[in-house]
């Protein structure tokens, strides 16, 4: 069935999970760079205002990706190399783990927080969290940043292998042939 995966391409389900989160990741980072650089500018008021809800988002197409992953381990292209498999994993975990820490910062700080208008947290008064907050205060931007710039190692070696002589790895996630 051309929804799974098989040894030699990915499917429809794996396809669309890939590139529609690779278009919201791009989004994402432009949010994280509008408060980077232009802090307080009319760029952060049309970016940032995105950033939560699109990345508790991307957390939950990230689950659904990674269980999907799993569930089709032994029908799926095999990956080019050793580290090829490890980069993929790793690029799963920041995909999991970035938004999770943030989440908790939030809930931690007792800010209600109303992302698509689902009331998610209703918020609280009294102290704050601080170990909730504290792995997000100290690692989210970071493993965001980290994040990216695998994105960008994976892009280079994308393009890097599609070759003649190569493993036509762009035609197996991007192709529409079974
Ligand atoms: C895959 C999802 C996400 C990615 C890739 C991501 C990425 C980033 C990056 C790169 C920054 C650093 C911006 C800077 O350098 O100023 C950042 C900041 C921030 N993010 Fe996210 N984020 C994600 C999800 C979330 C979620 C779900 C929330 C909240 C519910 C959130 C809240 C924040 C906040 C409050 C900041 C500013 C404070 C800080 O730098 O830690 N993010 N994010
Ligand atoms: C324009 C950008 C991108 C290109 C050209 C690209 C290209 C590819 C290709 C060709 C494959 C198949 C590799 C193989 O068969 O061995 C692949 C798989 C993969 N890519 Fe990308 N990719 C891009 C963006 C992203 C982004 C933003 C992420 C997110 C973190 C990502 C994460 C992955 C992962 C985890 C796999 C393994 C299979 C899967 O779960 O989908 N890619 N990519």
């Amino acid at each position: 069935m051309a929804h799974k995966d098989s040894k030699e391409r990915y499917g429809t389900i794996s396809k669309t999970l890939h590139w529609g989160m690779a278009a919201l990741l791009l989004w994402q980072f432009l949010s994280a760079a509008s408060r980077l650089l232009f802090e307080e500018t009319a760029i952060e008021s049309f970016f940032w205002p995105t950033h939560k809800p699109l990345g508790l988002l991307l957390l939950v197409l990230a689950v659904i990706r990674v269980t999907w992953a799993l569930v089709q381990r032994h029908n799926r292209p095999d990956s080019v190399s050793a580290l090829a498999k490890a980069g993929h994993r790793l690029m799963y975990l920041l995909l999991l783990v970035t938004p999770t820490l943030a989440l908790m910062r939030q809930y931690g700080s007792g800010r209600s927080f109303e992302p698509f208008g689902i009331p998610l947290f209703p918020g609280f008064d009294g102290e704050k969290i601080d170990w909730m907050m504290a792995p997000a205060s100290l690692f989210h931007s970071w493993l965001g940043w980290i994040l990216l710039a695998m994105i960008m190692g994976h892009l280079f070696m994308a393009f890097r292998r599609h070759g003649p002589s190569q493993v036509p790895v762009l035609s197996r996630m991007w192709g529409s042939r079974d």
